[in-house]
């Protein structure tokens, strides 16, 4: 590794690297992955233990302190996260500026943007205290945040939370319960609910996790941080991809179809891509999509439904997976391949998807972003640029141009 800081300083030199795919930006304990070989890792944890074993607020503790949490530590901090569940009641004044027809993710950029001006009581980064508790409140309001957006989006009353159900089920209670107190939890949905989080709970710099880091990197506070992360995720090549890939297999609609679309993939001069498919860092199997597709089976199977886009995207997978283009490639379903059934199956519309997935992602963020703020050889993000203008021109009054 090349100590870009020391020789910049040292010659003037500095590296050309567009979509930073050789470029290191930070050092951090938090995430590891080995692309080649398909391992994801959480503090060293493998991700299938992880979303096998622990819960979700478990993760969420080993992200933010490094640690698995022991049953006293657990127990305080899913007391401490439930106590800041409810969002600030004039936050619902604020969603009726919205259109009920806008996309959820456009009400998260703004809800989540606005939070700076609800709880300024946690803006400080200087203050250890309050950087916690920014985390804290991040993470309990995201699912209330997000449900709300989905309520307001169907004409439905918003709920409050019901802090006597765990995270995923008071989640899905807020989204489906009307009124939450009387939403019947269906364990297995709430545990997959549960997996889902786990598995998109961080992975480590990606372009929403790096825009965090960039945004924070100014001194700019958490919400306004992880507003610009939401805004990054909801591109169709990163969390958007699951939004994507549901609207994909609709229309490939039949598994008799499936060879024209990979043909459309493969050809250069059509920018269509396999949604779900590729990776920056894996150049194998995505460890987060088998546990998804195991989860896509677990949901369709208690839920009693069968769904042909399940039929579609297996079968996807197994023609591409065969293919020429794909296999030199090394392109692999990615995490967002099956979400997207198991959402459908659970009622969950196609616009909440990538909403979903920044609920689970806001404790990376949070966790990345203090993980930044702590490490003294922090400095302001500041890419350089290779200049191809004109460096310099005569400037000609406008009746001369
Ligand atoms: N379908 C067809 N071809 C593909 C696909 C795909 N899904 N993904 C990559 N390729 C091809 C590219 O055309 C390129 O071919 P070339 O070498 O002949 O030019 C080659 O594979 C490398 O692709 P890049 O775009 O250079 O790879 P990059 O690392 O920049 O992109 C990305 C990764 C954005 C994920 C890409 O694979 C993609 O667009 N996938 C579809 C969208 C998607 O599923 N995104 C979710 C990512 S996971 C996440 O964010 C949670």
């Amino acid at each position: 590794v090349i100590d870009i800081r020391k020789l910049y300083a040292d010659t003037g030199y500095f590296t050309y690297d567009p979509g930073f795919t050789s470029t290191g930006s930070c050092e951090s304990t938090i995430t590891y992955i080995d692309g080649d070989k398909g391992i994801l890792r959480h503090r060293g944890y493998a991700i299938d233990d992880l979303a096998e074993k622990a819960d979700f607020l478990e993760v969420c503790y080993l992200l933010i302190y490094g640690e698995l949490p022991n049953k006293a530590e657990r127990d305080k901090f899913s007391a401490d996260i439930t106590m800041h569940t409810m969002v600030h009641e004039q936050m619902r004044n604020f969603y009726n500026g919205f259109r009920r027809d806008a996309h959820p993710m456009a009400i998260m950029c703004g809800s989540v943007g606005a939070m700076s001006a609800f709880y300024h009581d946690s803006t400080d980064i200087s203050d250890p205290n309050q950087r916690l508790i920014s985390a804290y409140r991040l993470i309990a309001k995201m699912p209330t945040i997000a449900a709300m957006a989905y309520k307001y989006s169907i004409g439905q009353p918003f709920q409050y939370p019901n802090n006597a159900l765990s995270y995923s089920e008071n989640f899905l209670a807020m989204m489906f319960g009307v009124p939450c107190e009387k939403y019947n939890v269906n364990p297995v949905l709430a545990k997959a609910m549960d997996r889902i989080l786990i598995l998109h709970a961080d992975h480590e710099q990606n372009a929403s996790t790096s825009t965090v880091r960039l945004a924070g990197s100014s001194g700019a506070n958490p919400f306004a941080c992880i507003a610009a992360g939401i805004a990054s995720l909801w591109g169709p090549a990163h969390g958007g991809a699951n939004e994507a890939v549901l609207k994909m297999l609709k229309q490939i609609g039949d598994v008799k179809n499936i060879p024209d679309f990979v043909n459309k993939a493969k050809d250069k001069n059509d920018p269509f891509r396999l949604m779900g498919f590729g990776h920056r860092v894996y150049k194998n199997y995505d460890p987060r999509a088998k546990v998804m597709q195991q989860t896509c089976h677990e949901v369709l199977k208690e839920l009693n439904v069968q769904d042909p886009l399940l039929d579609v995207a297996q079968e996807l997978e197994r023609i591409a997976r065969e293919d020429e283009y794909f296999v030199e490639k090394k392109l692999y379903p990615n995490v967002d391949f099956y979400s997207g059934i198991i959402f459908k199956a659970m009622g969950i519309p196609e616009s909440m998807f990538t909403v979903l997935f920044a609920v689970a992602r806001t404790v990376g963020w949070i966790a990345q972003w203090k993980e930044m703020i702590e490490d003294p050889s922090q400095k302001i993000g500041r890419p350089r640029q290779l200049f191809t203008g004109d460096v310099e021109r005569e400037f000609k009054e406008v009746q001369n141009r």
